[in-house]
């Protein structure tokens, strides 16, 4: 199987699967308890119809849409996510160089393995810094003043990670940061040599925005929930959330609201948008799924703040279903992670290519020429 196969999301999870040591695919594929919610942020889209209006003059569709008041060419972009550097040996420059080319946003994790300074050189583009709330101050202060002077447009803060999910997949396969030789991990490595040799010859893995505080996670091997449970502050409230806002003194979203009143919150201390998510089903298996959660957000707070839809997309439809209900854009991980983990830059620059592809036809089949002529309308609840 090569990329010229790949033709949708399944596609590339099939040949990241081939490229991956075991334990990091599943550490991408994996997520929380029975993988319930996970399953379920999928099937969510599927509970709802799209009703097509015809003979609508569609030759030309704009795909364009503002969130963080910066206009962006895609109604999707990719989401922060942890250790790119352990999925392909180009890591987040292969992502930020795809998401310039397509002219969506890019976000940098905290826990990112190349550094805010190079990404804010690589790309101009919209950029997300993801912040976790960590014990040690210092850390926190420095990741902010860099994000800052690296010219990144939003900081979003992580509220679902208060402490690890359960992912039994990481517990059984030892998946840790940096990844641990291990005995039982020991053929999964050998049998992948390409990644094997990539990883061990390429640039090395590093965590540059944790570096000069934690040692935990590049020289200190350690599972992403222990991580989460050890070295973020449990105590982390609204007013520290607040005060994290007036720092930044930009646009803020938080990451992982799933409740209306949280939304409403979220609107009070300051935030210009925030992702509806449950950390792809990660961390509290059971939540309920994105989708099916948007359009009471919507209803509360869809007027004074950017809401996203983050989790579940596999689909140029799945989107299309969102902004139907109220998004104003969507996002997400694994949509582009198995797409690096089987080809780099190419890979990603693929999956954002079919995105593309995908949303301009369901626009025209739906006889809509922009994002803005999506409704409610346009959807019937089974
Ligand atoms: C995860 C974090 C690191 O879900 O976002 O693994």
């Amino acid at each position: 199987m090569k990329l010229s196969n790949c033709h949708n999301f399944q596609d590339f999870r099939k040949l990241a699967r081939r490229r991956l040591p075991s334990p990091i695919f599943h550490y991408i594929d994996g997520a929380a308890d029975d993988e319930i919610t996970h399953r379920r942020n999928t099937l969510a889209y599927d509970d709802v119809d799209l009703v097509p209006s015809v003979l609508a003059g569609v030759e030309n569709v704009d795909l364009s849409t503002t969130i963080f008041g910066r206009k962006i060419e895609l109604p999707l972009y990719c989401a922060p996510t942890a250790l790119q550097r352990l999925f392909h040996h180009e890591g987040e420059r292969a992502v930020a160089k795809a998401a310039q080319k397509y002219q969506t946003m890019f976000g940098v994790s905290s826990l990112g393995t190349v550094s805010v300074e190079e990404i804010g050189t690589m790309i101009d583009t919209p950029k997300m810094f993801q912040f976790y709330f960590h014990k040690d101050r210092g850390l926190n202060n420095s990741m902010i003043e860099r994000a800052k002077a690296a010219k990144f447009d939003v900081l979003a803060l992580t509220v679902d990670t208060i402490t690890g999910g359960n992912r039994e997949r990481d517990l059984r396969t030892g998946f840790t940061s940096p990844p641990k030789l291990t005995l039982s991990s020991l053929f999964s490595f050998a049998s992948k040599p390409m990644w094997t040799i990539n990883y061990l010859t390429k640039p090395k893995f590093e965590l540059p925005q944790l570096q000069d505080y934690v040692g935990e996670g590049t020289n200190i091997a350690i599972s992403i929930g222990e991580y989460f449970s050890t070295m973020l502050d449990q105590s982390v409230n609204w007013n520290d959330a607040e005060k994290l806002c007036s720092q930044w003194n930009g646009h803020f979203a938080l990451k992982g609201i799933m409740s209306v009143e949280d939304a409403k919150k979220a609107v009070d201390i300051g935030c210009t948008g925030i992702m509806v998510s449950n950390h792809g089903g990660r961390q509290l298996d059971g939540a309920r799924a994105p989708f099916d959660q948007l359009a009471e957000i919507v209803d509360a707070v869809g007027d004074k703040i950017d809401v996203i839809c983050e989790g579940g997309i596999q689909r140029g439809t799945h989107i299309l279903k969102a902004l139907s209900l109220g998004a104003k854009a969507c996002s997400g991980g694994r949509l582009y992670l198995y797409a690096l983990a089987a080809a780099g830059q190419a890979g990603v620059e693929k999956a954002l290519d079919l995105y593309r592809a995908e949303l301009e036809r369901d626009m025209k089949l739906m006889g809509c020429t922009s994002i803005s002529q999506l409704s409610r309308d346009n959807l019937r609840f089974r």
